[in-house]
């Protein structure tokens, strides 16, 4: 079963989980993390800048992989997820950008982009902590529903509700790419620890499909629940639909000790 922490703030949230990559780091400066885009992860990035500032976290030596992109958006748009991490997390925290990999969305080479991806994150080893949100149709990544649970990084098509969902970023719905590159749900569920956010009422559903329905293509994120290692940071309103809320609170209040070190 997942590790659920359920939390008062998503500041707490992000708190939580930039401790974990600190202590995850700390142990082994050359780890991989996998990173997310939208709105869910930008927390933990917060509070990773801030611990970089006062310089009790070093990401000299850790290399990053995005979880996805979109396709045919040139690099330098202020929304391509490239530009995105850039900005939350390369210059600020002074990552290597050699060490830093997002799949490639341009069309030129975009047929064997997706093999390039999942050959760059053999050769770095894995990843160690991946970080995911979840769409409101519970998709994780860009994972639509009836994406193969096996499936490694490729193009999909978006579909209309997750263009809607990602209009807000864009200056009008029509300029929301249609086509993306995404890694996999057998990509994420080889990471060692998958670890994902999730905030508001509007997730409720899809947080309780993952963690508590079947393990369906339907609902992408619930391919989680085949995974040995994961832990789902919530808040109030996130968590308000499932059924076993009161277990996952009792389960963390009374955590043994133990289990606190990664
Ligand atoms: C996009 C991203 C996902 C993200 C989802 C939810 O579709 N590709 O990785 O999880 O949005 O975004 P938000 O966290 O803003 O709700």
């Amino acid at each position: 079963m997942a590790e659920v922490v359920i939390v008062d703030t998503p500041e707490e949230a992000g708190a939580h989980v930039a401790g974990r990559i600190a202590r995850l780091t700390r142990s082994k400066p050359e780890a991989v993390l996998g990173v997310a885009t939208g709105s869910s992860p930008l927390p933990v990035y917060q509070q990773l800048r801030v611990m970089g500032t006062e310089g009790s976290l070093n990401l000299g030596k850790t290399t990053v992989f995005a979880l996805d992109e979109y396709v045919g958006l040139p690099r330098d748009h202020r929304e391509s997820y490239h530009s995105v991490i850039s900005r939350e997390l390369v210059e600020p925290l002074g990552l290597d950008p050699f060490r830093v990999h997002v799949p490639d969305g341009s069309l030129e080479g975009i047929e064997d982009a997706g093999e390039r991806f999942e050959s760059d994150i053999r050769a770095a080893g894995g990843i160690d902590l991946q970080i995911l949100g979840i769409g409101s149709d519970g998709h994780i990544g860009f994972n639509e529903p009836g994406s193969s649970l096996a499936s490694l990084t490729r193009i999909k098509t978006l579909t209309t509700r997750t263009r809607q969902d990602n209009a807000r970023f864009f200056a009008s719905p029509d300029e929301v790419p249609r086509h993306c590159i995404t890694q996999g749900l057998g990509t994420i569920l080889r990471a060692r620890h998958l670890v994902l956010l999730a905030f508001g009422r509007g997730k409720a559903a899809a947080v309780a499909a993952a963690l508590e329905g079947p393990v369906s293509a339907q609902c992408p994120a619930s391919a989680m629940q085949l995974h040995p290692r994961t832990t789902v940071v919530l808040d109030e309103a996130a968590a308000t639909e499932l059924r076993n809320g009161a277990y996952y609170r009792y389960a963390w209040q009374n955590k043994p000790a133990w289990q606190e070190a990664e």
